[in-house]
């Protein structure tokens, strides 16, 4: 019995998450490990598998910072398929930017992006590249960088160094969304993030497991720091 409503509630899940693909005739969903992949880069080992923030959730954490989408660039560290690119689209970004250091994913999301089509489009200038995020130039413009837990502490500490290097440099405003977010102590240990946001649990049919997500703003050098509460 237990069985049995444990396969009902996967393949619900399953056909839940698999509803954005059906809708736009793209192919975003499923998990995908990183053991076969090509990854050119030294860092597959601290690599997360490719598994795509649900919609709901999505736009639930978007919508929750109240920014206005057009001063911004969008950036996702680990794009996958690039569902996240084709969601953000919906929402007027100046740019959106995917990064994935597996070759055969970069290469479905720009498949995605080129297939996607959808009335309530606002954003058209998408791009994706095939790099390690370690080594990917934040813009010296406003930008939100997206992170679903896709990868180790080693690489999360390259991005803190290069997001407190562009604001050193002057990029204006830096905004983090960072999903499922276990290395939350490495930007908590950074002088130049506020943690603005802390939810601990979001509820979505299409997710394996409840998540939560953390925001956190960059700005020059900060006196006194306040970790996510
Ligand atoms: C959990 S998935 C998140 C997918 C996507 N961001 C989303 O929310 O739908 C993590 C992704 O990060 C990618 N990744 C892991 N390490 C990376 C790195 N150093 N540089 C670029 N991409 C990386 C993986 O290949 C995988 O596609």
């Amino acid at each position: 019995m237990a069985v049995g409503l444990k396969n009902i509630w996967v393949l619900s899940r399953k056909a839940i998450d698999q509803r954005f693909d059906r809708q736009f005739g793209v192919n975003t969903s499923g998990r995908v490990e990183l053991t076969e992949l090509t990854i050119e880069c030294g860092r597959r080992q601290s690599g997360v598998y490719y598994e795509p923030t649900p919609r709901r959730t999505f736009f639930q954490i978007l919508r929750s910072l109240h920014i206005e989408y057009s001063r911004f660039d969008f950036v996702d560290f680990g794009c996958g398929k690039g569902r996240t690119l084709l969601m953000a689209s919906r929402l007027p970004f100046r740019t959106i930017h995917g990064v994935e250091f597996a070759r055969e994913l970069a290469d479905e999301a720009r498949g995605n992006v080129q297939r996607f089509v959808d009335p309530r489009r606002a954003c058209f200038d998408i791009a994706v590249s095939c790099a390690d995020a370690a080594n990917f130039a934040i813009p010296d413009r406003p930008v939100l960088l997206y992170l679903f837990n896709p990868f180790g502490p080693d690489v999360m500490k390259a991005i803190v160094g290069n997001i407190e290097d562009a604001l050193e440099r002057g990029t204006p405003e830096v905004l983090v969304v960072y999903y499922h977010p276990l290395s939350l102590d490495i930007f908590e240990a950074s002088p130049y993030l506020e943690c603005v946001a802390r939810r601990r649990l979001v509820f979505d049919l299409a997710s394996p497991q409840l998540r939560g997500y953390a925001v956190f703003r960059g700005q020059r050098a900060r006196a006194g720091r306040r970790p996510c509460a």
